[in-house]
């Protein structure tokens, strides 16, 4: 019988700000940016640009998202996000670009499977825009945000092993590989999968030893205001 030390804390105990948060999840004041990427509300006029992201076959090969891909699926996912994120459970962001605004992909903060103090971030980008650099911005701007404001101690990224270039995006966001967690990832099938599990702390985002160096060291991440207030009628949150 471990002595009561030994044991891990009870959620109830924790400091509030290592709480997993109890809905309605709040959102950036303003649209986070590092000047190439952007992370912004998710709209019904990207029905279409989202449906190119996700019809694909690398996101079938990859993700639990249903194959083929319609407009019906996206929005499906746009009508269920604000519910998700009302519950507590995620929030998503559309990854546009930050000079035009074009979609460029999907970002999610998800909690709903996460212990206290921790997040995972789930992430699919266009294949247009794939290998330049934007999931591992995106990640880094999400993650920095997350880290910031939900008192989080650590966000994941939980990746099968298989996938190299989401293992690429998230060691360029400086994520530190853990090991694999076996049977950790759940698949469209219904079977179950290993994950590779990278993770980000404060310590990773401040560290300078990146191919890709963070944008805050150089004072670069910016929050700027939206170009026309949220409708909050409308869905915002969630990933996958
Ligand atoms: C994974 C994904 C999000 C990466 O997006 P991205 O914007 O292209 O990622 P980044 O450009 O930030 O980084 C990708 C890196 O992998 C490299 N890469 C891409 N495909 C690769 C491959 N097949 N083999 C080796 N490296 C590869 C890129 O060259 C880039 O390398 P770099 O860091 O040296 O520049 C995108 O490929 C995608 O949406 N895939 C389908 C959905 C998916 O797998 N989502 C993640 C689930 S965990």
């Amino acid at each position: 019988m471990p002595d009561a030390q030994d044991l891990p804390p009870d959620p109830e105990d924790l400091p509030s700000t290592l709480k997993r948060p109890t809905g309605p999840l709040r959102r950036p004041a303003a649209v986070l940016t590092d000047e190439v990427v952007m992370l912004d509300d998710l709209r019904d006029t990207d029905v279409d640009a989202i449906v190119t992201c996700c019809d694909d076959p690398e996101v079938a090969r990859w993700l639990p998202l249903p194959s083929p891909y319609t407009a019906t699926d996206a929005r499906a996912f746009l009508a269920s996000i604000q519910g998700l994120s009302e519950a507590g459970d995620s929030l998503a962001f559309a990854i546009r670009d930050a000079i035009d605004g074009a979609y460029l992909g999907t970002i999610g903060l998800h909690f709903a499977r996460c212990r206290a103090g921790e997040a995972e971030i789930g992430y699919l980008v266009s294949p247009a825009a794939r290998g330049r650099g934007v999931a591992r911005r995106a990640v880094r701007l999400l993650a920095d945000w997350a880290l910031r404001n939900y008192g989080c101690r650590r966000v994941e990224l939980l990746v099968q092993p298989g996938n190299v270039a989401s293992r690429r995006a998230a060691e360029g966001a400086a994520a530190a590989f853990e090991g694999t967690r076996r049977n950790g990832l759940a698949l469209r099938s219904g079977t179950v999968t290993d994950a590779a599990v990278y993770a980000l702390t404060s310590e990773d985002l401040s560290s300078r030893s990146l191919g890709f160096r963070h944008a805050a060291e150089h004072h670069c991440i910016r929050v700027r205001p939206r170009a026309q207030p949220p409708d909050r009628s409308r869905p915002m949150g969630a990933c996958r």
